[in-house]
């Protein structure tokens, strides 16, 4: 049915979990035609993980598309006057020094012209129409090329380096169903965030578009951790512990409960931020990433944030091909699947 499409996998590494998922188009339909799962042992290697994730997952295409992650990616939100594309690029590098931490020689520099003017833009400032928002993503160079290498490394052509906080805007925009514009002149906005292991990745969308990212360095690692300070067990152990939570279950919810405050503590933080200085209204928050699984981990963001929240699944409306994909495993881990899920969505433009 495939023989003459185009395949392609998004291989999202994260720090504990190796995810693979392969996207073929059928004409212009994205379908599921491949996926693995591969966890990274304490102390073992990421390539490791990488290599097994592709002899088990029998893909059709050694195309893959990865990302990075963490203190090694800055996104900034610049304001700017309107102008071209082409533009952009040329004038934001003289604007990097304002809102980069590194040098610009050490960074790979994308941008893009959002379609949202900035805020308080159009407010009476006489400036209506004259403003934009450039979205400009800065990666360290060093940190692209260690990923390049690890893939290449096991003889697979990686054809894009994207950011993990991006990757799940694209997920959503792969199949997400559109949420109302405005309503009472006021933008709806909904939050995708997926919490993994090391940190908890945040990007709010407006129509589909980006207007607020963060990462914020809390996630199931650290609950792994109060869960083996509580129980005085081996971090393995306490993993196993958390996962099953059967015979502990006081023990670790009262655990991992002061985790899941901080963590909603800074979420919140950022979505009152957005709403502020965005005049949107966050309606609701779509929960990714192992870091969901734990128990009570939806309800108690719900019920904190005071916002409507649900566990994602990012597979609903794709088309899988359950001839080479085992389902249910697949069904069973979707919500951890939305960053390569999004990094596979490149096969549109690839
Ligand atoms: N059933 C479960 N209950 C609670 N936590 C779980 C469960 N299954 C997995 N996790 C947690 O999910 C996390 C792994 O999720 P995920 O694959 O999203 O992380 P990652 O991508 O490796 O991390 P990061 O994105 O931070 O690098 C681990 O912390 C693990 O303990
Ligand atoms: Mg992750």
């Amino acid at each position: 049915m495939f023989r003459k499409s185009k395949s392609v996998v998004g291989l999202d590494v994260g720090s504990t979990v190796v995810k693979a998922v392969e996207l073929t188009l059928d004409g212009s339909e994205p379908v599921v035609t491949g996926f693995s799962r591969v966890e990274i042992p304490p102390g073992g290697s990421q390539a490791e993980a990488v290599a097994t994730a592709f002899k088990e997952g029998k893909f059709r295409t050694k195309q893959v598309v990865t990302s990075v992650s963490g203190q090694d990616v800055v996104v900034r939100y610049v304001p700017m006057m309107k102008m071209t594309e082409a533009e952009v690029k040329q004038a934001i590098r003289f604007e990097t020094d304002k809102y980069l931490p590194f040098d610009l020689s050490e960074v790979q520099l994308d941008s893009q012209a959002l379609s949202r003017a900035p805020a308080g833009s159009g407010d009476g400032d006489g400036k209506a129409g004259e403003q934009m928002t450039v979205l400009l993503a800065a990666c360290k160079i060093k940190a692209i090329q260690e990923k390049v290498g690890l893939v290449a490394q096991q003889g697979l052509t990686p054809i894009a380096v994207d950011i993990d906080l991006f990757a799940l805007s694209n997920a959503w925009n792969l199949c997400g169903l559109p949420i109302d514009e405005s309503v009472d002149g006021e933008q709806h906005a909904i939050a995708l965030v997926d919490i993994g292991a090391a940190r908890t990745s945040i990007n709010v969308l407006v129509n589909g578009e980006t207007c607020f990212s963060r990462e914020i360095n809390i996630g199931g690692g650290d609950m792994t951790q109060a869960v083996a300070r509580r129980l005085g067990v081996e971090g393995y152990e306490a993993e196993a512990i958390k996962r099953s939570s059967e015979n502990h279950e006081l023990e670790v919810n009262s655990a991992i409960a002061p985790v899941l405050e901080d963590l909603v503590g800074e979420l919140s933080l950022s979505l009152d931020y957005v709403e502020h200085h965005e005049g949107v209204h966050v309606e609701q928050v779509l929960l990714s990433g192992g870091g969901v699984l734990a128990p009570g981990a939806v309800q108690y963001i719900e019920q904190a944030t005071g916002r409507s929240a649900r566990t994602w699944n990012p597979l609903e409306g794709l088309r899988v091909d359950s001839g080479r994909v085992d389902v249910e495993e697949l069904e069973a881990w979707s919500s951890t699947l939305v960053v390569a899920l999004g990094l596979a969505s490149r096969v549109r433009a690839a």
